[in-house]
């Protein structure tokens, strides 16, 4: 089966349910394994991969980011929608508003962040990052949410912290001064190695809290997942909606790996 299209599913979206004739896989990489799903969306192959594994057994600094990547990649994958739950850093946006975010801001500390790791490897590249996200994904997807009549925010910057712990209101007030909009854990380096291997990637991000000191209480994982259960459904459906209505020409510069990289 060619896949050229995949899911990564965050915290709350473990299952792509409506996706038939599903098939497991295991597959290998010189990163370590990966285990996602294959089948079929209204006649159209898909990958599903849980990025916390099926049962939110890995947290957001041990996932291995290389390795669902380079898995996609292997696979055939050309585009990739993700997932995932933030907190809020603007009043304006509550709970429950999805953002189909534009910009990251990377606040993460001790993960593999590349697959070129030097001469021994791969050679050194700098990659572009004027668009972080695949601009004709997002038009997508901006598209189809709009149609819903649904609280949504067309972009947003997304700063990425190491977690596993939630953050303090002096870094999330730190945070919103310099432009960051939502704050989750996993989206980085998920989107900058999807950009090295040549993929397509947007993220879809639910919001399901107000931030630390934005929030009027502590915040527990309890609140994020009942926001998702409540919005899982409507996730499931628009990213399928998005990935099946897909031209196939790749409209857009995540492919043009030799027009930005410098090589050696
Ligand atoms: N901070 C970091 N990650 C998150 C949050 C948050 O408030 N909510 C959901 N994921």
């Amino acid at each position: 089966m060619k896949v050229e299209l995949a899911i990564i599913g965050g915290t709350g979206f473990y299952h792509p349910e409506i996706i038939e004739n599903t098939e497991e896989l295991s597959l290998k990489t010189p990163y370590g394994d990966t285990h996602l799903l294959v089948g079929t969306y209204m006649n159209t192959p898909v990958a599903f991969l849980s990025r916390h594994g099926m049962k939110h057994g890995v947290p957001p600094h041990r996932v291995n980011y290389r390795a669902n990547i380079s898995a996609l990649k292997d696979l055939g994958v050309k585009r990739v929608l993700a997932t995932t739950a933030v907190g809020s850093l603007r009043k304006k946006l509550s709970p429950g508003t999805m953002v189909i975010t534009d910009q990251f801001i990377d606040f993460t500390k001790g993960r593999d962040g590349t697959f070129y790791e030097g001469e021994d490897s791969e050679g050194v590249v700098h990659t572009d990052f004027s668009e972080p996200y695949c601009g004709q994904l997002r038009k997508y997807l901006i598209k189809s949410i709009a149609a819903r009549g649904i609280d949504y925010a067309s972009k947003g910057t997304y700063i990425c912290t190491e977690g596993p712990r939630y953050e303090t209101p002096a870094e999330i007030k730190a945070f919103a001064l310099w432009g960051a909009d939502v704050v989750g854990m996993t989206g980085v380096p998920e989107a900058t190695l999807a950009r090295e291997a040549g993929l397509c990637y947007a993220n879809l991000s639910l919001i399901t809290n107000y931030a630390a000191g934005i929030s009027p209480h502590i915040l527990t994982h309890r609140e994020v997942v009942e926001m998702m259960e409540k919005k899982i459904n409507l996730l499931r459906e628009i990213i399928l909606e998005v990935l099946v209505a897909l031209p196939e020409a790749r409209e857009c510069n995540c492919w043009k790996k030799e027009d930005y990289s410098l090589g050696q």
